[in-house]
C-alpha cells in the first residue's frame, strides 16, 4: 500500500513551527535572538541576517507560521496592529480612494480620516452588509486604490459577505483588504476568500494572552508580500524579537483556545438573550442574526466576540452594571484568555466622533464582550448577579432605540436588521 505524503494540518503547523529550528543545539523550542545586529562573514558577505529592523529569525519564525495560517505567500510582521494596518494601506495607489465599513474599528477609522485631512486618501465609508449599497458606490467612483473589510465588525458583529466584496472590489480594480482579527485564521481565512491582503492585531487571539501589542499583514502574491516586507522595514514598524516569541508561542494553543472561547460566547449569549434586562444581543451565532448564514458559510465558527444593549440603561445604570462585574475586567482589548468587557461610546470608539458612532448604531447603553476560557458557570453567575442587581436598582429608564438596528434580539422583540 502506497503512504499517502504527510501533509500537515494547520493546528499541526502551529505547533511545530520552528522546532527543533536550532541546529547548533538542538533545542525543541526556538531560541529568541534578541541581536539587533549581525555580522558579516566579511566584507561583501552579509549572512542571511544583517539587522533586526530588516529581518530577524525569530520573527522570520512567527511570519512563515502566520503566512502558513492564513495561505499567505509571506508579510510582515509588526510591532501592533495600528502598524499593520497603516504598512497595508501603503500598498494602495497615493491620493486613491479607500473604502472602508461604516462601523470598523475606531482606530482605522481614525487613520483613515487622518491620511484623508492630508490628502494621501480619499475616504470613504460604506455599509458592506449592504451589497447594492458597495456596488453603486465603487461605480460612481470608477477607480478605487482599497476595499477595507473587517467581518466580524467591531463592535456590533455585523457580517459582511467577503467574497461578494472582494470580487465588487477585483472588478473595479481595487485591491481588497480584510482585517480577520475578531475570528484569527482558526475561524476564517480571507485570502481563500480572495482577499489580496490579510491584516492582524496579534495583540488579540493570535498572541491570546493580553502580554503583547503587535500586528501582521499578509499578502497572497509574493510581490505584495514583499512588498509588505519592505514597507515594515522602510518604516521601522517590525515586530521586536522578544512579542514575536511570545506570539509564536501564544500560536500553538491558538485553536484550543478559540473553541474554548467560543463555546463561553455561546453560553453567556444564551443567558444575555434570555434576561429581560437586556434590549438586544448581537453575537452572529444566533439563528436571527442578519449575518447568521453568510457567517455559517464563511467562517469555521461564530467567535467569540459579542455585544448587548442593556434595556434603557442611563448612564448610572451602565456603571452600576460593571462595578458589580468580579470575572469580567473592563477594558479595551479583546481575544485574551481573561473575559473582558467594554463601553464601545467612551473606550474602543471614542476615536468616532458621535455622528460617526450614531451612524454605525454604537448607542451608550452598548457593551462589548470578549469572552475568556474561565469556568462558564463563573462567568454566567457573574453576569447574572449583574444584571440583577442593577435592574433592582432601578436605573433603567426609558431609552431610545438604536438607530441602526443590525444585531439579534430574543422574545417578542423586533428582529435585526439593516436600515
Ligand atoms: C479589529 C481590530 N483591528 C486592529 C486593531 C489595532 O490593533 P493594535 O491595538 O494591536 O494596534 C484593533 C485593536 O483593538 C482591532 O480591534
Amino acid at each position: 500500500m502506497s503512504e499517502r505524503p504527510f501533509v500537515a494540518r494547520a493546528r499541526t503547523r502551529v505547533v511545530r513551527a520552528g522546532v527543533e529550528a536550532d541546529a547548533a543545539t538542538g533545542a525543541v523550542m526556538p531560541p529568541i535572538h534578541l541581536s539587533s545586529t549581525f555580522a558579516f562573514e566579511r566584507l561583501g558577505k552579509p549572512r542571511a541576517y544583517d539587522y533586526t529592523r530588516t529581518r530577524n529569525p525569530t520573527r522570520d519564525q512567527l511570519t512563515s507560521a502566520l503566512a502558513e495560517l492564513e495561505g499567505a505567500a509571506g508579510g510582515v510582521v509588526t510591532a501592533s496592529g495600528m502598524a499593520a494596518i497603516a504598512v497595508a494601506l501603503k500598498l494602495g495607489k497615493a491620493g486613491g480612494a479607500v473604502v472602508a465599513p461604516h462601523d470598523g474599528y475606531g482606530g482605522t477609522y481614525r487613520l483613515l480620516k487622518a491620511l484623508a485631512a492630508r490628502g494621501e486618501i480619499r475616504f470613504l465609508v460604506v455599509d458592506q452588509t449592504d451589497l447594492g449599497a458597495v456596488e453603486s458606490l465603487l461605480e460612481r467612483e470608477g477607480e478605487v486604490a482599497v476595499v477595507w473589510m473587517e467581518s466580524p465588525s467591531n463592535p456590533l458583529l455585523r457580517i459582511t459577505d467577503l467574497a461578494a466584496v472582494i470580487a465588487l472590489a477585483k472588478r473595479r480594480g481595487a485591491l481588497a483588504m480584510v482585517d480577520n482579527t475578531f475570528l484569527s485564521p482558526a475561524l476564517q481565512n480571507p485570502l481563500a476568500l480572495g482577499a489580496d491582503v490579510v491584516v492582524h492585531s496579534t495583540t488579540k487571539y493570535l498572541n491570546g494572552h493580553s502580554d503583547v501589542v503587535g500586528g501582521a499583514a499578509l499578502a497572497a502574491s509574493p510581490e505584495h508580500a514583499a512588498a509588505l516586507a519592505w514597507w515594515g522595514n522602510c518604516l521601522g514598524v517590525t515586530g521586536a524579537p522578544f512579542d514575536s516569541f511570545l506570539t509564536l508561542r501564544g500560536i500553538r494553543t491558538l485553536h484550543l483556545r478559540m473553541a474554548a472561547h467560543e463555546e463561553n460566547a455561546r453560553g453567556l449569549t444564551e443567558l444575555l438573550a434570555s434576561h429581560g434586562a437586556v434590549r438586544r444581543v448581537y453575537y452572529p451565532g444566533l439563528p436571527a442574526h442578519p449575518g447568521h448564514e453568510i457567517a455559517r458559510r464563511q467562517q469555521r465558527g461564530f467567535g467569540a466576540m459579542l455585544s448587548f444593549e442593556l434595556e434603557a440603561a442611563d448612564e448610572a445604570g451602565v456603571a452600576a452594571f460593571l462595578e458589580g462585574l468580579r470575572c469580567f475586567s473592563l477594558a479595551e482589548s479583546l481575544g485574551g484568555v481573561e473575559s473582558l468587557i467594554c463601553h464601545p461610546a467612551t473606550m474602543t470608539h471614542a476615536a468616532m466622533d458621535a455622528e460617526a458612532r450614531s451612524a454605525a448604531g454604537i448607542t451608550g447603553n452598548l457593551l462589548r464582550i470578549s469572552a475568556g476560557i474561565e469556568d462558564l458557570a463563573d462567568l454566567r453567575a457573574d453576569l447574572l448577579a449583574a444584571l440583577d442587581r442593577s435592574a433592582a436598582r432601578g436605573h433603567w429608564i426609558a431609552f431610545p432605540a438604536a438607530e441602526h438596528d443590525n444585531g439579534s434580539v430574543k422574545g417578542s422583540k423586533r428582529q435585526g436588521g439593516t436600515r
